[in-house]
């Protein structure tokens, strides 16, 4: 590979996943207007989460990175941002009163609009399509027009990730997300159930902590940390074109960052070490990720580490495993091992997730709240085996009451599935479920020792 990057010199490299896209005049007419809106985040931001990152690579804090599989065009509103939102904070509030441990908050959002697929078509009956890939790129009703890639769509997801950017910086900033509403942000059907009973039992203490602060004097009030969180957005840097359109020289440092968002990460399907998606994001200074699958050798990823981070900094590199929760802590070790001998600061993130897929009775795509916990229990186990931080998680979730994964709290089955499955792609773990995993988690990390 050679050394000189520019923004642009991914297009040498092989890209997959890219859309096919019709007409490359009309999309290099959309990518100019993108490349001239405002940057949606601040090279500073990129770098306070790189330095906050840092503390999670040095075992001193815990990455929550969570959101949608794919935003939707269609379901964009105020109320699912802030639902969203609130889930992210009560797990973070969880995590962090039981762990002891600060939570990095970053969300799938405000950009995560691009889908890889495993194959380039979906077949119904005798009719052969374009698959979706997300609104991004295209609409996925099962018709010929809805599935025609529309650069259109990329301008659409710019101005929705700017809007969305500005609720969050409001929700975060603006008195939402202050650390007093802590029992506020419990809906009236959390409190039914046994983790809604768990958290309210924890807001409690928190309120009875802050009021016993400001009993001894502590300005609680003028203390910003308790009133102001910082949440900052991420996404799968998929479509390179958008992606380098959205990067910016940094003024202060003469660094390039992509300003699409704070942190990017690399798929489980684009990260050829030789690929176009690795030299894209080689070359900005975000903090960015990588996805390990169960087949990675500990040869490619330490090559991946000398590739993406050669000046060693700590928080600029986070490794995303998701192998499944029969695979994890035997296919997880090995790599732990070679990245530590190598020297690599890097963060470990556990996506028990995308390993974990089944297909239902029904034909719906889910997965099992148990092997989710599974996954992570594995992840932690060889973290301990091999002396190394369980750095975070990276989950897919909504604050909506969806019914899309199994089991949890409500202990959904597979005949609920139909009731409330809204996800554009992959199935998400709903409120009550998000909080009950970060009570489990809790417990895994306490555990660890
Ligand atoms: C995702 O995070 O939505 C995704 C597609 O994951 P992966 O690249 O790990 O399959
Ligand atoms: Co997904």
């Amino acid at each position: 590979m050679a050394d000189r990057w520019t923004p642009q010199s991914w297009q040498a490299y092989p890209a997959q996943q890219q859309p096919d896209w019709p007409d490359t005049a009309a999309l290099d007419v959309v990518l100019k207007k993108v490349s001239e809106q405002p940057s949606l985040v601040f090279a500073g931001e990129s770098r306070a989460l790189q330095s906050a990152l840092g503390h999670v690579a040095e075992g001193r804090a815990f990455l929550l990175q969570a959101g949608d599989c794919a935003e939707s065009f269609d379901e964009f509103s105020a109320v699912n941002i802030r639902e969203k939102l609130r889930v992210i904070l009560q797990m973070a509030v969880v995590l962090t009163y039981s762990m002891g441990v600060p939570v990095v908050k970053v969300g799938r959002m405000a950009g995560q609009f691009a889908k890889p697929r495993s194959s380039g078509t979906e077949k119904i009956g005798d009719v052969e399509l374009p698959s979706f890939r997300g609104h991004i790129v295209n609409d996925p009703a099962f018709t010929a027009d809805a599935r025609v890639p529309n650069p259109d769509r990329l301008m659409q997801a710019y101005e929705q990730s700017a809007s969305t950017l500005n609720l969050l910086r409001a929700f975060t900033k603006g008195g939402f997300a202050d650390l007093n509403r802590v029992s506020a942000w419990t809906q009236e059907y959390a409190k039914s159930s046994p983790e809604g009973q768990r958290y309210v039992a924890l807001s409690n203490e928190i309120e009875r902590a802050l009021a016993f602060m400001s009993a001894c004097g502590v300005d609680t009030e003028n203390y910003s940390a308790l009133h102001e969180v910082d949440v900052y957005t991420s996404h799968e840097a998929l479509i390179l074109g958008y992606e380098e359109a959205l990067t910016r020289l940094d003024s202060l440092t003469g660094q390039w960052y992509d300003a699409s968002a704070h942190m990017l990460w690399i798929g489980e399907r684009t990260r050829q070490l030789d690929g176009a998606h690795i030299e894209f994001l080689r070359g900005v200074a975000n903090p960015v990720g990588c996805k390990v699958g169960a087949t990675t050798s500990p040869e490619w990823v330490v090559e991946l580490c000398e590739k993406m981070n050669p000046s060693r900094i700590p928080g600029r590199l986070t490794l995303i495993s998701r192998m499944g929760a029969d695979k994890i802590e035997d296919g997880l070790r090995p790599l732990l091992r070679a990245v530590k001998q190598a020297g690599h600061p890097v963060v470990w993130a556990c996506d028990p997730m995308h390993g974990n897929t089944i297909t239902a009775p029904n034909g719906r795509k889910t997965r099992q709240f148990e092997d989710i916990v599974g996954e992570i229990a594995g992840f932690v186990r060889a973290h301990k085996a091999e002396g190394t931080w369980p750095g975070g998680i990276h989950v897919e979730l909504t604050g909506d009451n969806v019914t899309e994964c199994t089991g949890g709290t409500d202990d959904l089955t597979n005949d609920d599935l139909d009731y409330r499955y809204q996800t554009v792609c992959d199935p998400r773990l709903n409120g009550r479920q998000g909080v009950d995993l970060a009570f489990r988690v809790a417990e895994l990390i306490r555990n660890h020792g």
